[in-house]
């Protein structure tokens, strides 16, 4: 089969040929048929030591075309599933991937297979938001890089359920996008009043709990205008930033808590039956109104092309690489 690898160490993308895994017990062989570039598969490609075994791709969509020993691969045999990889050599940028059947999801009727390889990280994390904001009693959300595929689900939901989003953007075309699309509350930060107003707004909707995923310079300062007692969850390190500068007398005076979110370990706390009634409503929700922005599609060989793409407006939509096989 074909399967992108790095070229070397921080390098290119390429295609290479090599052979089609074998499911062992408990694992299912799918036919790939679509996969996004996400922030976290470039992550993972910055830190990729092993790039003779690395084929990226952390999620996708496709059809169960093998199954391993086990109920669960036997069940799956032959559907249509959203996917996500297990093992490092086996990504879902690959023509086929091997990887556990608990991993793998039936995708709805009505989700065709770009859409469906977009529904797991995006649309779970969207739903963990509010899972948090609910838990905790937030009453409105502010969200960063919110003219991200996921932040456009996070306003979605917000406005589902009726818990208000302030959405940061990082240039005035976003905030115009945004505004066109519908949401209420946007801020530039790139504007000279952005602190300013990001803390007369979140008082003045007692937005409680900031979602960070840039860890810019200003997060100091974001947190320093938030409503005392106020959450800041880090969920994304967009800016590649190392060390967040905080100063301790906000976050003691303030009473303010920071912490991660991961998508892995929210599922892992919510446990398989949340996750499946999470996995029914991101297909109820993708079979109705939510459709992801798709700016390209790419064949495998072309990886490298699809990735500047992607980096060059990431803003724009997803970019996609697409299976012939
Ligand atoms: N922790 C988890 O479990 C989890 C799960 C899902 C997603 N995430 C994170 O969620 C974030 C969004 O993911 P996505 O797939 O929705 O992204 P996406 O649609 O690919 O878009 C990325 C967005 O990030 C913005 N951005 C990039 N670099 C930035 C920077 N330095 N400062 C501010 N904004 C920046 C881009 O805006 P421009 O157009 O202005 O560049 C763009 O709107 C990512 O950080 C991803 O890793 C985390």
């Amino acid at each position: 089969m074909k399967a992108v690898f790095l070229e070397k160490p921080g390098g290119n993308l390429v295609v290479r040929e090599v052979k089609t895994p074998v499911p062992g017990p408990g694992e299912v062989l799918v036919r790939m048929k679509a996969a996004p570039v996400n922030p976290s598969d470039l992550a993972k490609l910055r830190k990729a030591d092993d790039i003779t075994t690395f084929i990226p791709g952390l999620e996708g969509s496709g059809t169960v075309v093998a199954a391993g020993k086990g109920l669960l691969p036997r069940l799956w045999m032959g559907k249509r599933v959203a996917c996500s990889s297990e093992y490092p050599y086996s990504g879902t940028w690959a023509e086929y991937m091997v990887t556990k059947a608990g991993k793998c999801f039936p995708l709805a009727a009505k989700v065709d297979d770009e859409q469906g390889s977009m529904s797991l990280v995006n649309p779970l994390t969207a739903l963990g938001f509010f899972e948090i904001a609910k838990e905790n009693h937030h009453k409105a959300i502010i969200n960063n890089a919110a003219a991200s595929a996921l932040g456009r689900m996070v306003e979605l939901l917000g406005r589902k359920i009726n818990i208000p989003v302030i959405n940061i953007v990082r240039k005035s075309e976003q905030v115009n996008n945004l505004k066109r699309s519908g949401s209420k509350y946007v801020l530039d930060s790139t504007a000279p009043s952005f602190i300013e107003d990001l803390g007369k707004i979140s008082h003045e909707l007692s937005a409680t709990v900031l979602f960070d995923s840039t860890c810019t310079g200003q997060l100091g300062k974001m947190i320093s205008v938030l409503p005392s007692g106020s959450s800041v969850i880090i969920y994304g390190n967009l800016s590649g930033e190392e060390n967040i500068l905080v100063n301790p007398r906000t976050l003691i005076d303030n009473d303010i808590k920071i912490s991660g979110f991961f998508l892995g370990a929210r599922s892992k706390k919510n446990g398989m039956l949340k996750n499946i009634i999470n996995l029914r409503e991101v297909g109820r929700l993708m079979s109705s109104d939510l459709k992801i922005n798709v700016q390209g599609r790419f064949p495998l060989e072309m990886a490298q092309e699809a990735v500047e793409t992607y980096l060059a407006d990431m803003s724009a939509g997803k970019v996609l690489l697409v299976m012939q096989a």
